[in-house]
């Protein structure tokens, strides 16, 4: 294969984003041949300019016009698009996140490992942002020492009532399985992942419905603990204005902090383990460093991502963002919520068996009505995450 033949499935916001950079030829060796909408009625444009289109995904996977797809519909229609895409024999990329919850993203990945030979990707652009890159380099090159705290507000994922009126499907139970956690935060608990890992422990609080007309939540205060007995705090909300987003994360042997597009390295001159064991003096903390360590800011990444499946598909590159890892995610994204919901502190690995029960109860007891509204002409670009 020398080029990739691609469909979109899901043409909404973020799917109509993938084919704009597409069409316009931001991603090498790659040609968008088809896409798919419930609502054919808006895939007119496309098929004038000589795509397929199709009402369904389903129809557009099984169709042969494509090599792969990418899967850009609601959550809970990754898991079923995911499976009928990998049985087809396609390559995937599906949005983040992977799944609706940890139940559903283990049924995805179990039909992946009957079809390894194709690629899986996830829509993890976040990952290929320098600023993250070079935090990572940071932690796994040793330079903080041992990690014993972290902290995360990521306040700045503001949202109106007119864009959760804009979606049947958003921030229901049914529709979403949850609300800032599933959604927008995902970006950021995939990062806190894969710079940190997986926390053995949760306790949250959350709020449903704080700042907004929906049911799932829109407010959550977070309290975890690491295998090395590190601790951590993640506060979100879709609520506030102007919202912060700063990233902190603590070592022996000083401080990065993320917030202003400043990524700052407070290093220690020696270890704050050290200095508390050895020094004869009561209050005196180590001598410090102060390094402003510059990155790139890149727009919107999403195409270098696409442009990194590619290349996975036709030369074997190595995955920026491998499917597989989109469950991590996913599960912090329920353990946060669950363990709001029912008051307690929850071990992981979750149990996504008795966290699916949960949101099934939530669905069945619903009573929430929604009605809704097209949101006005808007730049949807404008609410990614810088
Ligand atoms: N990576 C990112 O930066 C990013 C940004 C926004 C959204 N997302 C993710 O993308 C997904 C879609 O979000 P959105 O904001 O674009 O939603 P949206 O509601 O704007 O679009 C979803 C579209 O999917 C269509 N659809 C539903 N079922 C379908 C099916 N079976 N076949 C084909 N089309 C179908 C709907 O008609 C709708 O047009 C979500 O999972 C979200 O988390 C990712």
């Amino acid at each position: 294969m020398k080029s990739v033949r691609l469909g979109i499935a899901g043409m909404g916001n973020i799917g109509s984003h993938h084919a704009d950079y597409l069409l316009a030829g931001k991603v090498k060796r790659c040609e968008l041949k088809a896409v798919a909408d419930a609502f054919v009625d808006k895939l007119v444009s496309f098929q004038q300019r000589g795509l397929r289109i199709f009402d369904d995904g389903r129809e557009m996977i099984r169709s042969g016009e494509v090599d792969a797809v990418i899967i850009a519909t609601p959550h809970y229609q990754h898991t079923t698009l995911g499976i009928s895409a990998l049985q087809a024999g396609l390559h995937v990329m599906v949005e983040k996140p992977i799944s609706a919850h940890k139940a559903d993203a283990e049924r995805l990945l179990a039909i992946r490992r009957q079809h390894p030979r194709q690629v899986f990707a996830a829509m993890f652009q976040m990952r290929t942002e320098s600023r993250y890159a070079k935090i990572k380099k940071i932690i796994t090159g040793g330079d903080l020492g041992q990690i014993v705290r972290f902290s995360w507000i990521i306040t700045e994922w503001f949202r109106t009532e007119a864009y959760y009126a804009s979606g049947g499907w958003r921030a229901t139970w049914k529709g979403e399985g949850g609300g800032v956690l599933i959604n927008q935060c995902l970006h950021q608990l995939d990062m806190l992942q894969w710079l940190l890992g997986m926390p053995a422990r949760v306790r949250s609080f959350v709020q449903l419905g704080r700042f907004h007309h929906i049911e799932v939540e829109d407010n959550v205060t977070a309290y975890m603990e690491f295998p090395n007995s590190a601790t951590g705090v993640f506060v979100s909300t879709t609520g506030e204005a102007p919202g912060t987003s700063r990233l902190e994360i603590v070592g022996e042997m000083g401080k990065v902090l993320l917030e202003n597009d400043k990524l700052l390295f407070v290093r220690n001159e020696i270890s704050m383990f050290q200095q508390c064991k050895t020094s004869r003096l009561g209050f005196q903390k180590p001598a410090v460093w102060n390094i402003e360590i510059p990155f790139a800011t890149e727009a919107a990444q999403h195409a270098t991502l696409t442009q990194n499946f590619v290349d996975a598909i036709l030369d074997g590159a190595p995955l920026t963002a491998p499917g597989e890892e989109g469950i991590h995610s996913i599960e912090l994204a329920n353990v946060m919520l669950y363990s709001g919901l029912i008051n307690q502190t929850i071990e992981l690995p979750l149990d996504g068996t008795a966290y699916e029960k949960k949101l099934n109860e939530l669905i069945a007891a619903s009573k929430f009505e929604k009605k809704v509204v097209p949101v006005s002409n808007e730049d949807f670009t404008q609410s990614f995450m810088r």
